[in-house]
């Protein structure tokens, strides 16, 4: 590998950047200042970048998990609630962390990589990549309101992007709705339904494009397959 792409890989700056720092003399290896550009690194090489000695970039890694209720995804907590990072066991060594968010009250599926342009790809809104959703709301949701909700209704001041939604079946006081997003607003599903007069009781996330939640258990992690991985970037990619 090269020192530009070793530099780049180990999240220190863009390739381009590492070429002008080399240039500039900010670069040693082992100890002494590199005077070229398409040095390739050898086994054990130490690398300093501006007098720091960067570490070995890690093996891009990709898992999904299926996230209980009452954890939340972000790394640290103020409340100190427990957080997904809990769950992830001691056999992954790698830095992952979660591409986008689910609430503290929803479960389901979460993607989770050290792959920073991966995890940028699938979740940046101009992808619209599509995240499935299982929500039980209380009463008995209209024809009407669900056209509504498949058109777009107002959340914070904005319309939502058409969504596609579909009454799958009723209780007597509440009812399940599949409904799946393009966009990733924050709280979207549950402001969607308050928008139409009902509360969401319960919600799950059980796809995101191709990834299907599956048989994953609560609280279980998973490797994405290399397919599945393929799958997800190519849709980003569209
Ligand atoms: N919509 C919500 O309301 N909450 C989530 O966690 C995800 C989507």
């Amino acid at each position: 590998m090269r020192i530009q792409k070793y530099i780049a890989d180990a999240g220190i700056c863009s390739r381009r950047k590492a070429e002008e720092m080399i240039v500039k003399g900010l670069v040693k290896v082992n100890g002494e200042t590199l005077d070229e550009l398409g040095y390739q690194m050898q086994e054990n090489d130490v690398v300093e970048v501006d007098g720091q000695v960067i570490g070995a970039p890690e093996k891009k890694v990709y898992y999904m998990m299926y996230k209980p209720r009452g954890y939340v995804t972000t790394v640290k907590d103020q409340f100190d609630r427990p957080c997904v990072m809990d769950l992830i066991g001691d056999d992954i060594k790698e830095r992952i962390y979660p591409a986008g968010r689910l609430d503290y009250h929803t479960e389901g599926l979460l993607i989770l990589s050290n792959d920073g342009a991966f995890v940028n790809a699938i979740t940046h809104p101009k992808h619209h990549i599509e995240k499935k959703y299982l929500a039980v709301i209380n009463g008995k949701i209209s024809e009407e309101d669900v056209e509504k909700l498949k058109r777009g209704v107002v959340i914070d001041g904005r319309k939502t992007a058409p969504a596609k939604v579909f009454l799958s079946e009723i209780f007597k006081d509440k009812c399940l709705v599949e409904v799946t997003i393009s966009e990733g607003r924050n709280r979207q599903v549950r402001k969607m339904f308050e928008a139409v007069g009902h509360h969401v009781i319960e919600l799950k996330r059980v796809q995101i494009g191709p990834i299907d939640l599956g048989s994953l258990k609560e609280g279980r992690i998973r490797k994405l397959n290399p397919n599945e991985v393929q799958a997800l970037i190519s849709l980003a990619e569209k």
